[in-house]
């Protein structure tokens, strides 16, 4: 009977994935804050703080301030400790001065936390200034209650606890005495068991947290990402946003709803200034927004500038996590690009090879060995590129993963190979949950090494996933090490080097557990899931990246998706996760990438929608859409009717063809932007960033930047038009297919087509562009460029061309190269960007400039030569083509224009 009613949600869930009429999710299989016991602490009120800084056990060091906080209403004593980082960084962390044992660190998120000087500015009883460097920001400790003021100047730039919402559950024994045993449950209801649906969790070790953070001057908040919601936060006056990864079927739109990943990383935005806050914490978390301008109309507001009202716009969050310490990393910016670059000094965006910039083919699942080569042949006759093609669970031997079903993929390495002839790729999937099975080597070997996650009895934890599993538990770093040891080619069997890897499920989905999750009292070794939760997909990640370099010798880069993340899994890569194939999820995929991006995970997207049919036209959008978003793969459910790109009919598929062409043609631009996220930690598909003084940019959700390239993909029904906000009043814009020239800071109506993807590229910028397009991106490789040259308002335009081998960690040996491209007083030049050595026969075959004069002459220089190069020049919309200058890519290079 127990294992009958063990069964039930499985049944129920599987009744449900077979009911595709009523898929939607069940909001009701997912706790809200008030189903959460230590949400309790969202019931504390602002004013009443209990804490105070003990300022006579200060101590500081040139890099460390420590202090004792005492909670006057129990007397447990914290320990606060604050680090000045480089780059205006300041780290605040907050621990029990003396736990009963210790409490949850997160490890392995940080490359590095770099700490430089703190100096003792000023202190007397109430407090004391420390300088946080030469910019006179300064933080301010007050005494009593306690709070901490990060100010530069006479500016207030943040605050903590000023509301006096710091919580600290300290850890403590269960009194085994009734009456006190009652007592503390009338006070902390839920506090050591709670139940949840027909599951219970038990808590033996209670220790939620919890603080408020003041932000005056700011009226936009961003990040905290993954919700199916608007880029710019809301205030939260129902539930607050939840960050807890969560396998969530079938998502529901615009609301706080926790999904598959989380980056516990908050931005604040006004027209002076950006700041972030990251929450270094893996345990389930609640965040609360309030504002004291969200009620206020726009005539409100107005109304106040009239009045002379002074009250300045705040805003307020409140982070609250269920276990684990404060650990909080402020910083202070000034601008957007400072942020990213402080951020990216902790955790830092990984270099993806090219060819994952490329078109990826996807659906659960392609049936077999011929299925695959007949989609394959299909792209070839339908002249689409395409670079990767996808298999999910069904091409395993039974869903134990590592191995190939022996009927449907007999020969997997004749397929890759295949394959390979072709210069494309495949991705097949690798889940964490492992198969119980006994004749399953993987299992057996886990098993044996004690490797899988524990129940709270101590017995190896079992849930139901695909099939009846054990989960590993990838947060040991042994298990890592022989989980990346399984990828080696003489292990992981019928593997090739062009083989790639993709982490599903690793939320960690349980179908039968609470929330579709782990249970919280499951162990890893001495902490609970509770703990590590939103980390586990991370590690996976991690543990399987890690497996890809390793097999290569340590040669090539890793391109590995994963579905669930944290902070840190730039560091390999990501995807929107199963959306549905309906016009709103297609137009919730530009706030929800945008908002990745703001928080340092740039490889975001997918096309066509995993559950449900598309129309074709949302289909074609949908391509439109995304062969300008960071990732571009095509994903469908295994119920849904086959969509490969041409079974739509010729005139789609001419459509999709088109956008995916576009998408080849731009690759060289795409890697030379990830080439540059990773080393700036800017996002590669930004808005307002780079117009953080343009208010008109905060709050839009339907156009993003492709840096120098402004898209307003078609996103409705039936659109005979859109409007693009064409951002910043000095620049101009130029439609990418016809020329035409627009002015910035303003809304421009731009009729539309099925064929129209409306791009148009930022005047002074320089995009490199491969024009013939092939099979593959790798068949591109030594393709020459034309250089698209778009002149801004004083006739000038900047720009990069990045190369190297597009697959190694050469790069890192400066075995690439990097030129500058700079237009100004009629001269077009190429010069070398940074020191560098790298051979490449792709050479220059065409410029344009647009928004130029016609000349009279055209001469190249290069190395000591001259010539004199031909040119045509379209007088209607002021372009000149140069044809055929022919000068490498590499070289120095000089274009005169007489
Ligand atoms: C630190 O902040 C100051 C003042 O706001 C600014 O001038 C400086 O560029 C910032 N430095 C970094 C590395 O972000």
């Amino acid at each position: 009977m127990a294992a009958f009613t063990e069964m039930a949600p499985v049944l129920a869930f599987i009744l449900f994935l077979c009911l595709g009429a009523t898929w939607a999710v069940d909001k009701g299989n997912f706790k809200t804050c008030d189903q959460s016991a230590f949400c309790r602490q969202r019931a504390l009120k602002p004013g009443e703080s209990p804490y105070r800084a003990l300022l006579e056990t200060m101590e500081l060091t040139n890099t460390r301030l420590t202090l004792q906080l005492i909670n006057d209403n129990n007397k447990v004593r914290l320990l606060l400790e604050l680090y000045r980082l480089q780059g205006n960084m300041t780290r605040v962390k907050i621990n029990e001065l003396k736990p009963l044992k210790p409490r949850y660190e997160v490890p392995d998120v940080l490359i590095k936390e770099p700490p430089t000087e703190l100096a003792l500015l000023s202190q007397d009883e109430n407090g004391v200034v420390l300088s946080l460097g030469a910019e006179s920001q300064r933080v301010i400790v007050s005494a009593r209650p306690f709070r901490l003021d990060i100010m530069e100047g006479h500016d207030v730039l943040m605050s903590l606890n000023s509301r006096g919402l710091l919580a600290f559950e300290h850890l403590r024994m269960r009194k085994d005495h009734q009456a006190a045993k009652e007592e503390d449950e009338k006070i902390e209801e839920g506090m050591w068991e709670e139940s949840f649906k027909s599951h219970t969790d038990t808590k033996p070790n209670p220790s939620a947290i919890s603080l408020d953070f003041s932000l005056p001057g700011v009226e936009n908040v961003y990040g905290i990402p993954e919700h199916a919601d608007n880029l710019k936060l809301k205030t939260t006056n129902g539930d607050p946003y939840r960050l807890y990864n969560l396998d969530v079927f079938q998502y529901e739109l615009y609301n706080p709803m926790a999904l598959y990943g989380v980056v516990p990383v908050m931005l604040a935005h006004n027209t002076q200034r950006t700041t972030g806050i990251f929450w270094l914490n893996a345990a389930e978390t609640w965040v609360d927004i309030s504002s004291n301008t969200a009620g206020k109309t726009v005539f409100g507001k107005m109304l106040d500038y009239v009045q002379g009202s002074n009250e300045k716009p705040q805003t307020d969050v409140r982070w609250i996590s269920e276990s684990g310490i404060i650990d909080v990393f402020i910083m202070l910016g000034p601008t957007p690009k400072d942020v990213f670059s402080q951020y990216a000094s902790l955790t830092t965006q990984a270099f993806p090879p090219l060819a994952a910039l490329a078109y990826h083919q996807c659906r659960w699942n392609y049936n077999d060995q011929e299925d695959v080569k007949t989609v394959d042949a299909g792209f070839d006759e339908h002249d689409i590129p395409y670079d990767f093609i996808w298999l999910d669970i069904e091409h395993t031997d039974g869903k134990r993963y590592f191995t190939w079903d022996p009927h449907k993929f007999a020969n997997p390495k004749e397929m890759l190979q295949g394959i390979k002839d072709k210069k494309r790729k495949m991705v097949a999937i690798v889940d964490p949950h492992i198969k119980v099975d006994s004749n399953y080597k993987i299992h057996n070997e886990i098993r044996s090494k004690g490797f899988y996650i524990k129940n709270k009895d101590g017995g190896d934890y079992e849930g139901w996933c695909w099939p009846s599993a054990g989960y590993p538990d990838f947060t040991r770093a042994d298990m890592r090490a022989w989980w990346a040891s399984m990828f080696a080619y003489d292990q992981y069997e019928g593997s090739m080097e062009n083989l790639y890897t993709w982490n599903d499920m690793n939320e960690p989905s349980v179908f039968n557990g609470p929330e579709v999750t782990m249970h919280k009292d499951a162990m890893h070794g001495d902490w609970e899931h509770r703990d590590v939760h939103n980390l586990y997909g991370f590690y996976v990640h991690m543990a399987t990246a890690e497996g890809l370099i390793q097999r290569s010798g340590g040669v090539e880069r890793p391109f590995v998706l994963t579905r669930a993340f944290f902070a840190g899994s730039q560091r390999f890569a990501v995807w929107t996760g199963d959306n549905a194939a309906e016009w709103d999820h297609l137009k919730i995929s530009i706030p929800m990438c945008l908002s990745l991006g703001l928080v340092g995970i740039s490889f975001c997207g997918d096309v066509g929608g995993f559950f449900k049919s598309p129309s074709s036209e949302l289909l074609v959008r949908w391509y439109q859409t995304g062969a300008y978003q960071p990732f571009f793969r095509a994903h469908a459910h295994l119920d849904t009717p086959r969509r490969e790109p041409w079974l739509f009919g010729p005139e789609n598929t001419a459509l999709i063809r088109d956008a995916v062409r576009q998408r080849y043609t731009l690759l060289p631009y795409w890697y030379q932007l990830f080439y540059n996220a990773h080393l700036t930690g800017e996002p590669v598909m930004p808005l307002w960033i780079e117009y953080p003084q343009d208010s008109a940019t905060f709050a839009i959700d339907d156009e993003f930047l492709i840096k120098d390239l402004l898209v307003h993909p078609v996103t409705e029904e039936g659109s005979r038009g859109v409007t693009a906000y064409l951002p910043g009043k000095d620049d101009v814009w130029y439609d990418v297919q016809t020329f035409q020239k627009h002015n910035g800071a303003q809304n421009l109506y731009i009729p539309v087509t099925m064929s129209s993807i409306p791009v148009f590229q930022r005047g002074g910028s320089i995009i490199p562009r491969k024009l013939r397009v092939r099979r593959s991106s790798t068949c591109m490789e030594n393709d020459p460029y034309t250089l698209y040259v778009a002149l801004n308002q004083q006739r000038a335009a900047e720009g990069e061309l990045y190369i190297d081998d597009g697959h190694t960690f050469s790069y890192q040996k400066k075995e690439y190269i990097h030129r500058r491209l700079v237009f100004s007083n009629n001269i077009l030049s190429s010069n070398l960007n940074s020191d560098s050595q790298f051979i490449t026969a792709s050479w220059v075959e065409r410029i344009l400039i647009i928004g130029a004069s016609k000349p009279s002459k055209v001469t190249l220089q290069t190395a000591g030569q001259e010539s004199t190069i031909e040119f045509d020049f379209d007088a209607s919309m002021s372009v000149l083509t140069l044809r055929k200058p022919g000068m490498n890519a590499g070289e120095n290079w000089k274009v005169m224009l007489q």
